[in-house]
């Protein structure tokens, strides 16, 4: 499928993006011309729940697998925040995943919110802002937002071994279950309620060391998205959506009655689809198996409005308890990487994309823009962008320009490019240096056991000693060296 996709850097007018959109039928618009600092739709500030916010970008939360093994950050963790301090964008949604105890970290190298790592955490937030300000000026903060994303990893908890799985599941799954030979152990409801009350403890945490806000994390596979699917689960967890979404529930409650005053969003996995797995020749097919009556907002034949209606009754009910933002998301890193972060090349455990990773885009934009006009007091922020590279800043605008979405989220190109949204609202020319082609590097350094980071564009990570043994493994799957 690989050899059919032309590379973005190859579509070097409007004229022939559009001609590669209409050919493969991949509903996407953009705008040809970027507008001016004064006039860009990305730059216009926008309130959420009270809060001004700057502008229209926002970066997505990207953590670096570099903490260090009792939760705090370390310097490269400082220079990344301190990156997304000086992009330019105005809201930082939660920055990384943050986890609430130590059995529910995704890697033993995942920050974790405990009173010992308080201050390290409140500093990381200092560093951020601070690079905002000296970047752009004494009171540039004043319309900067800055939350923290906590969750619990669930099913994909590996808190000790970067290669060992310790899966704390919310149901039982006929397909990820038996990808865990050594076994999973399902949470009881006692362990879910002392969680809730770990997520509040962590929520004053985070208020305590200086966040705006924070984001429960529903998505990607982690606990709190599988609880939401969790349907055949007995108990006050399980079975109807009133049981499903009582973890969210109870945390928001929770948060609410404890912890006054701090804004609450959620990113959530919109929608979904079975689970992915490598086919004979490399490329993502689904993982045979009946799974029907599993899952969140799983795609079907029915298609996206009808995937997108548990998601319509989750956003009903946080706005019913004053959540006014939600960062779409979908999908999974694990089983559908190609739905969650649209790639060229797949990371060392990943698979070659079974479609044009154009349309997990236009996928994602789509599911965007259906839940912002059923929810059109909600801010929505929207995800998926980088693989668009040159075309992002034209494909954003015209999202912004139509109400198609709220924010445009940043993730990977924030890692090899975070000054983009700067360059963006000043209308300089983009750095194509910097633009991430999606080599999956990020991922497929913490899959081997190392720090995640920009290895093929950012100087700091090409010059490591991992460097190399990243480029071997690349190079061994047909990815070769980044074209620019
Ligand atoms: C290296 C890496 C780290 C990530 N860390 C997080 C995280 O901590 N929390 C989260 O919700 N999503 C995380 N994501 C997902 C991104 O926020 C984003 O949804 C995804 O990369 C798609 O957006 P993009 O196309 O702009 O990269 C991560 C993704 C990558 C590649």
């Amino acid at each position: 499928m690989t050899q059919a996709i032309p590379r973005i850097a190859s579509l070097k007018n409007s004229d022939a993006f559009r001609t590669h959109l209409t050919k493969s039928g991949i509903a996407l618009e953009f705008d040809d011309v970027l507008a001016g600092p004064a006039d860009s739709p990305l730059g216009r500030p926008i309130t959420i729940d009270g809060r001004r916010v700057g502008n229209r970008f926002c970066i997505l939360p990207m953590e670096g697998w570099d903490g260090t093994t009792t939760g705090e950050p370390s310097e490269l963790t400082t220079r990344r925040w301190r990156h997304f301090g000086i992009s330019g964008a105005k809201l930082m949604w939660g920055c990384e995943a943050v986890a609430v105890r130590h059995d529910g970290r995704a890697n033993p190298n995942q920050l974790m919110m405990r009173p010992e790592t308080q201050g390290s955490i409140a500093a990381l937030r200092e560093a951020l802002v601070a690079a905002h300000c000296e970047r752009f000026g004494a009171s540039a903060d004043a319309d900067l937002l800055v939350g923290l994303q906590l969750t619990h990893s669930g099913r994909f908890s590996r808190p000790d071994v970067h290669d060992r799985p310790a899966p704390l599941t919310a149901s039982v799954h006929p397909i990820l279950d038996r990808r865990f030979p050594s076994g999973v152990r399902l949470l009881e409801d006692d362990d879910l309620e002392t969680l809730i009350a770990d997520f509040v403890r962590a929520a004053k945490l985070a208020h305590g060391a200086g966040f705006t806000f924070v984001d429960i994390k529903h998505c990607h596979g982690y606990l709190g998205h599988e609880l939401l699917g969790s349907r055949s689960r007995a108990g006050r967890f399980g079975g109807p959506v009133e049981n499903r979404t009582r973890f969210m529930r109870e945390i928001i409650e929770g948060i609410h009655a404890e912890v006054p005053g701090l804004m609450i969003v959620v990113r959530l996995s919109v929608f979904d689809t079975v689970p992915y797995r490598r086919g004979p020749h490399g490329t993502g097919e689904p993982d045979p198996g009946d799974t029907s009556g599993f899952g969140f907002g799983v795609l079907g034949a029915d298609g996206m409005d009808a995937a997108l209606d548990d998601a319509r009754g989750v956003i009903r009910m946080l706005t019913g308890l004053g959540v006014r933002a939600i960062c779409v998301t979908a999908g999974t890193p694990y089983y559908n990487p190609h739905v969650q972060r649209p790639a060229l090349f797949p990371p060392v455990d990943g698979y070659d994309p079974p479609e044009d990773p154009l349309r997990g885009v236009a996928r994602q934009i789509d599911a965007t823009a259906r839940l912002k006009a059923d929810f059109p007091e909600v801010a929505f922020v929207g995800s998926a962008y980088s693989y668009l590279q040159e075309w992002l800043p034209n494909v954003g605008q015209n999202a912004v320009r139509r109400g198609l979405t709220d924010l445009v989220g940043l993730g990977r190109i924030a890692l090899s490019y975070p000054e983009l949204p700067a360059d963006v609202l000043q209308g300089t020319p983009l750095r194509r240096k910097f633009i991430c082609r999606t080599f999956s590097d990020c991922t497929t350094g913490p899959r081997m056991g190392l720090v995640s980071g920009c290895y093929p564009l950012d100087p700091h990570y090409a010059a490591t000693p991992e460097a190399p043994r990243i480029l071997a493994v690349r190079t061994a799957k047909g990815a070769g060296a980044p074209q620019i």
